[in-house]
């Protein structure tokens, strides 16, 4: 399995294992809160994986006992409070990158939340197909405990994934929570201790990745797309994009995909070529 690690940012590291990129939020020191320049390098860091070859699928974490502590409460907020253009250019990017560029992002992404993960961090968590969570991890809207509130993209992102109850529940009180309550929740798919997440959600990770990256794409956009559409436009959607997938692809779903189904090669059901392979007799 190749490893490599790409170190060109201030606030951002990116190691590929194999062909999973595991992106890391690198501060911290301070707990990895989002500052202007993390912004910056989380833009640049998704232009250039999302164009790199070697990597197929993207996991999201945090250095060191933390996750992210949410934006940077003193570089941001308090730092740029009399610079409205700054403030702006960076409150653009900081929620393009999380809620619209992870949103569609051509590969899959997991977030595997390790540690603390407060107010803006949740979008990451949001915006990720997939969400994992250390048992131990704490989690929490902190915003209401500072007189403010979930602003930015947060509000939508919860919105988007909670329950009305929980959101509301979460936003007044600003109470922490636990990565098991996470999980029963449905804000994160499952939770491990912390001692396991890493190897549990780099299973899944390279799991994915030996999946059909055109099926992949197709497999996200038809479902975020269809979220916003009516039945009608969806189903047109999802017609077209069958076109396409069949256009990237050089039709090859149906030639080595079904083909070698009915050739007697393997049973799809039960999983892809490796997994489901059909003993010789
Ligand atoms: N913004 C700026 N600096 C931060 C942030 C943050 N969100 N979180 C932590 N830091 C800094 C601290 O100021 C401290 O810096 P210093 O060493 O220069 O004094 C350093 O990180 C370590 O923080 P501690 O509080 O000493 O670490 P501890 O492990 O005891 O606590 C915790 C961690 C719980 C995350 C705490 O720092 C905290 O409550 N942070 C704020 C969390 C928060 O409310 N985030 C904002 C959410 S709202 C939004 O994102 C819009």
């Amino acid at each position: 399995m190749s490893e490599s690690k790409m170190s060109e940012w201030k606030t951002v590291t990116v190691d590929l294992d194999g062909s999973v990129a595991v992106v890391t939020l690198n501060r911290p020191h301070k707990r990895n809160a989002m500052s202007p320049q993390l912004h910056i390098d989380m833009s640049d860091v998704l232009e250039k994986l999302r164009y790199d070859t070697a990597s197929k699928v993207l996991v999201i974490t945090g250095a060191g006992e933390s996750f992210c502590a949410g934006m940077d409460l003193k570089e941001f907020f308090v730092e740029l409070k009399d610079n409205p253009a700054e403030f702006d250019r960076i409150y653009r990017m900081a929620t393009e990158w999380r809620y619209r560029t992870l949103r569609y992002y051509p590969k899959p992404t997991i977030c595997m939340v390790n540690g603390y993960c407060f107010g803006g961090a949740f979008t990451v968590v949001e915006a990720c197909d997939l969400a994992y969570v250390a048992k131990e991890a704490t989690l929490g809207l902190s915003e209401i405990n500072f007189k403010h509130y979930p602003g930015g993209s947060v509000s939508k992102s919860l919105a988007n994934l909670l329950r009305p109850r929980d959101a509301l529940f979460l936003a007044m009180t600003g109470r922490t929570f636990k990565g098991d309550r996470a999980a029963e929740i449905g804000f994160v798919n499952a939770a491990y201790p912390a001692a396991d997440l890493r190897r549990e959600v780099m299973a899944i990770a390279h799991e994915i990745a030996q999946k059909d990256p055109d099926a992949l794409q197709a497999c996200k956009e038809g479902y975020r797309f269809s979220l916003e559409m009516s039945a009608e436009a969806s189903m047109n959607f999802t017609a077209a994009k069958s076109d396409q997938l069949t256009m990237r692809q050089k039709d090859s779903w149906r030639s080595e995909g079904i083909g070698d189904f009915l050739s007697g090669k393997y049973r799809p059901g039960l999983g892809g070529h490796e997994q489901a392979a059909k003993p010789s007799s």
